[in-house]
């Protein structure tokens, strides 16, 4: 599965991120998440979770995907889907607000995926304010 292979229709991007929960590797939490970034050119670039025996050395779905994008020439994220095993709406951790900061649109949205639909939509910048970034260091 790559940026060529899935959809960026939002209908259809949020109908088949769920499908990528199979793939988690989430053997100490049970807990799977999958994730797409939309990068500056409409493509999707999807990650899951992936855990590790050392607990910390884990990866966010959110981090999983941002490697993705970036790997494949994505320099900006518009926006964010995140799709979970759990039924609750799922926001990214401090640290994945972080890593979205980065690369992130000034319009950039978090978009919670449940039962295949796209369910609430949440401007980014407000989840990280006075954020420390890029700008910050020249
Ligand atoms: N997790 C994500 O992948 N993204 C989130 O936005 C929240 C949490 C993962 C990390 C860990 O593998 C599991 O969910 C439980 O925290």
């Amino acid at each position: 599965m790559n940026a060529h292979d899935f959809p960026t229709s939002e209908t259809e991007l949020a109908a088949r991120l769920p499908d990528l929960l199979s793939r988690s590797y989430a053997r100490y939490s049970n807990f799977t998440v999958a994730a797409a970034v939309i990068d500056e050119t409409g493509a999707a670039h999807v990650g899951v979770n992936v855990e590790n025996a050392a607990y910390p050395s884990g990866t966010c779905a959110e981090q999983t995907a941002i490697g993705a994008m970036v790997t494949a020439g994505g320099r900006k994220i518009a926006r964010v889907y995140i799709a979970a095993g759990s039924d609750g709406v799922v926001q990214p951790c401090g640290a994945c607000r972080q890593r979205i900061a980065e690369f992130a649109t000034e319009d950039c949205e978090v978009v919670s995926v449940q039962g295949g639909k796209a369910t609430r939509r949440t401007p980014f910048w407000p989840l990280l304010p006075d954020s420390f970034g890029p700008r910050d260091l020249g």
